[in-house]
C-alpha cells in the first residue's frame, strides 16, 4: 500500500514531492482554492468542530479515518487508487493491450473537455449549497451535509491535478476558470445546466444527492476502467467517496417518506402538511422537478464524442468489464429515438453511437430500485400511494425530447396541455412555501426535525445522538 505523508501540506500519493514545476502549481492551486472555498463553501460554520471522514490511504479496506476537524482543515489531497503494473485495457480499440500513462495526442482535446466539464460539477455542487447548513434537520445531518461538501471540494482536487499533470499548459489554463465560474451566474455560469439549479432547502439537496450524485457515479464508473491509467486510479478513489453522497441522498429520503406514512397513520389522512409532514404526492413532484435535470447530464442519445473516446478506450460504460461480453465494436443495436421530419421515430443504432443513452438506462434502473424500495415500505405500512421515477421523455432540455412535450407518465401531449399539467407534475408556490417553512435548523445532537425520521444508525458506528458536530 502506498503511504501517504498526512503532514505534507498537499498529502498526495502521485509522487508530488518528485515533480518540483507540477508542486509549485498545486500550491498555487491550494491558495486560490481556499480563497474560492472561503467564498463558497458552508457559510457560518468555520468554528465548527465536525467529525469528518479524511483520507488516511490509498486501499479500499483503510483508505480513510474520522476525526474531528474544522472545515477549512479538511485533508484535501491528491489521491489515486493502487497501482496496478499488470493492468490492461478494457475497452476500445486498445483492449488487452497495456493502459497509458498519457493521452494520446489526437485525444488530448476530447478529453480535455471532459474533464473540464467533471472538474466543472465539483465545486458546482458546493455553491449549490452554500447555506443549507442553516436549516440542517439534525446534527447527524449537518455533518453529512459537510462531509460532502468537503469531498465534493476535494474532487476538483482530484481532476485538477489531472489537468495539470498530464495536459501541460491547456490544462492549467483551464484551472482559472473553475474556480472563477459560479453556480447560477447570469455572466459567468457552471458549464453544465443542472449545477446551475439553485438547491433552496435541504429537501432538494436529498433530491439532489440521490440523483445528481448518481450521476455523479456513473460518470466516475464510466472513467474508472480507462486505459488512461491516471484518470482510472483518479476516479476509482473518488467512487470511494461518492458512494456516501448518495446513501445522504437515499437514506435521507426513505427517513422523509418514513415519517410522512407515520404522521398519515397517526393523523388518519394523506394531508399530513398541517402536522408539519411532507405530503408524498408533494414529494413526487419534487421528485419531478430534478429527475429530467440529472437525467440530461448524461447529454444527447447519439454523440461522437462518446463514440470517440470509447473507441479511444478512455471512457466506457459503466461497468465496462462487469457487464458487457463485447467492448470493441459494440454493433449490438439500441431503440434510439430520433428526430425525422419533425417527429420523433425509434431506430435501431449500433450501440457505439449511442453510448450516452445506454449509460442513461442503466443509470435510470438504479434509481427504479430506490424508488422500489420506497414503495415497498409504503406497502409494508399499509399506504396506498405509490412513487414513480418519471418518464425520461418528460421535460428534457437536452437531447431528441426537448422540443416535443410528455407528461411525466412518458404520454404524449400538446404544447397547451403540458403547460397546464405542470402545475400538477411540479410542487406549486404553496408546497414549496409549506416546505421552506419546515427548514428550521436542529443542533442539538439526538434531536431531529418534524419533517423527516431519525437515521437507523449513526457514523462510524457512533450512535445517532452522537455529536458530530460541536458548535
Ligand atoms: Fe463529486
Ligand atoms: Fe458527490
Amino acid at each position: 500500500m502506498a503511504q501517504i505523508d498526512l503532514t505534507d501540506s498537499i498529502p498526495n500519493n502521485v509522487g508530488l514531492a518528485d515533480q518540483a514545476g507540477l508542486s509549485r502549481t498545486m500550491a498555487q492551486f491550494q491558495a486560490d482554492y481556499m480563497d474560492w472555498w472561503r467564498e463558497c463553501g458552508p457559510q457560518g460554520f468555520d468554528a465548527a468542530d465536525v467529525y469528518l471522514r479524511m483520507p488516511t490511504g490509498v486501499d479500499s479496506r483503510g483508505w480513510a479515518t474520522y476525526a474531528y476537524s474544522q472545515l477549512a482543515d479538511f485533508r484535501w489531497g491528491l489521491y489515486q487508487a493502487e497501482l496496478d503494473e499488470e493492468r490492461r485495457a478494457v475497452f476500445g480499440r486498445l483492449a488487452g493491450e497495456p493502459v497509458l500513462r498519457e493521452v494520446p495526442g489526437e485525444f488530448r482535446d476530447a478529453m480535455l473537455k471532459l474533464l473540464v466539464t467533471q472538474a466543472d460539477t465539483e465545486p458546482a455542487s458546493v455553491e449549490q449549497i452554500t447555506y443549507l447548513g442553516r436549516m440542517a434537520p439534525s446534527n447527524y445531518d449537518l455533518r453529512n451535509l459537510f462531509q460532502i461538501n468537503c469531498e465534493e471540494g476535494r474532487h476538483l482536487w482530484a481532476i485538477v491535478h489531472l489537468l495539470v499533470a498530464h495536459f501541460g499548459k491547456a490544462g492549467t489554463q483551464e484551472v482559472e476558470g473553475l474556480l472563477t465560474r459560479r453556480s447560477g451566474s447570469a455572466d459567468n455560469p457552471r458549464i453544465l445546466n443542472a449545477f446551475n439549479s439553485p438547491i433552496e432547502e435541504f429537501l432538494s439537496f436529498l433530491f439532489w444527492s440521490t440523483l445528481a450524485d448518481r450521476d455523479g457515479k456513473f460518470q466516475l464508473l464510466s472513467m474508472s476502467e480507462s486505459a488512461f491509467d491516471p484518470l482510472a486510479r483518479t476516479t476509482r478513489f473518488m467512487l470511494f467517496e461518492e458512494a456516501h453522497h448518495m446513501f445522504v441522498g437515499d437514506d435521507g429520503l426513505r427517513r422523509v417518506i418514513q415519517r410522512t406514512a407515520e404522521l398519515m397513520q397517526a393523523h388518519d389522512t394523506d394531508d399530513v402538511a398541517p402536522h408539519g409532514g411532507i405530503n408524498l404526492a408533494t414529494l413526487q413532484r419534487y421528485m419531478n422537478y430534478w429527475a429530467p435535470q440529472t437525467i440530461d447530464l448524461f447529454g444527447n442519445e447519439l454523440s461522437s464524442w462518446s463514440e470517440d473516446l470509447f473507441d479511444a478506450g478512455l471512457k466506457g460504460r459503466p461497468y465496462e468489464a462487469e457487464h458487457h461480453d463485447e467492448h470493441v465494436r459494440l454493433d449490438d443495436t439500441l431503440p434510439v429515438d430520433v428526430v425525422a421530419d419533425g417527429a420523433l421515430v425509434r431506430r435501431d443504432v449500433p450501440q457505439r453511437k449511442a453510448i450516452n443513452e445506454a449509460s442513461r438506462a442503466i443509470y435510470l434502473r438504479e434509481i427504479g430500485t430506490v424508488v422500489h424500495r420506497w414503495n415497498r415500505m409504503l406497502g409494508k405500512m399499509g399506504i396506498d400511494f405509490r412513487f414513480y421515477v418519471p418518464d425520461k421523455r418528460f421535460n428534457r432540455r437536452i437531447g431528441v425530447y426537448k422540443d416535443f412535450h410528455f407528461s411525466p407518465m412518458g404520454e404524449p401531449v400538446g404544447a397547451a396541455a403540458f403547460q397546464e399539467g405542470l402545475a400538477d407534475w411540479l410542487p406549486s408556490e404553496a408546497e414549496q412555501d409549506h416546505v421552506k417553512s419546515l427548514m428550521q435548523p436542529v443542533y442539538e445532537p439526538g434531536k431531529i426535525a418534524g419533517w423527516i425520521a431519525p437515521p437507523t444508525r449513526g457514523i462510524d458506528g457512533k450512535p445517532v445522538a452522537y455529536e458530530y458536530v460541536r458548535l
